[in-house]
């Protein structure tokens, strides 16, 4: 029975995997489509009016195209900030956390406190990515759902565990009801337990009403390199 349970877990992260690479190579054709459409007219108008020496309508123009060079800047930021995983190998998961923290706070009013004793400690890819694709969810919800003013987030290698806290003050919710309901629009919270689960790592979860919610994952061995 297990193992057919574990099989379904599998398959459904496999295709939650496929689902996350369509929608960004969707995200990046549909940016850069539009981006030199409208980088290209812009152009083509700047062209026209430079001949007919109606330079101030030229530079108005340039103008726009600029906010259309710096809008798309931004949305690549925020496809790239999706995919970063990529660079937890080279920078590390700390500095990979405290990106994604910044992306957070320049775009909400949060105010953050980061804990971590990570340095010169080797966290295997899988279980990198793991943690980072929680905490990912995890702000996604807290900016979503929970109108929290602090999240406090400690990363600590504790006795031979990895130990991931993530507490937010906001509104909380029940979580019981939440699980018993087989909403099956609400991935998030089910996908944080089964990519913990697949790493034999505990998944805990707490939350109350008007008391904020806690996350709590442990993963029992760090594999030095
Ligand atoms: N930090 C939080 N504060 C308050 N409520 C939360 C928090 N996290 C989750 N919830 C509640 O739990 C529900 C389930 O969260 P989950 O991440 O599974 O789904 P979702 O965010 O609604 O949708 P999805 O993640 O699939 O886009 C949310 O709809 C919300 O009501
Ligand atoms: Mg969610």
């Amino acid at each position: 029975m297990k193992d057919i349970a574990a099989r379904e877990f599998s398959k459904k992260i496999l295709a939650i995997q496929e689902e996350e690479r369509h929608r960004i190579s969707r995200d990046l054709h549909d940016e850069i489509g539009q981006f030199s459409v409208s980088l290209g007219s812009a152009l083509n108008i700047i062209e026209k009016e430079i001949s007919k020496r109606n330079f101030d309508s030229a530079l108005s123009i340039i103008k726009d195209a600029k906010t259309i060079l710096a809008n798309t800047a931004e949305r690549f930021r925020t496809l790239f900030i999706d995919l970063r995983p990529a660079e937890l190998g080279m920078l590390g998961l700390p500095s990979v956390l405290r990106e994604l923290f910044s992306h957070y706070t320049k775009s909400h009013p949060l105010n953050i406190k980061f804990r971590e004793n990570l340095a010169g400690v080797s966290i295997k890819d899988d279980m990198a990515i793991t943690l980072y694709r929680v905490i990912q969810e995890a702000f996604n919800n807290i900016v979503k759902h929970a109108k929290a003013k602090n999240v406090k987030i400690d990363l600590l290698l504790k006795g031979g565990e990895i130990i991931l806290t993530i507490e937010d003050n906001g509104i909380g919710f029940d979580t019981g009801a939440f699980f018993k309901d087989a909403n099956i629009d609400k991935l998030g919270l089910r996908g944080m337990r089964e990519r913990v689960d697949l790493l034999n790592g505990k998944f805990l979860l707490e939350s109350k009403p008007k008391n904020g919610t806690k996350i709590n994952v442990t993963f029992p061995i760090i594999e030095e390199m």
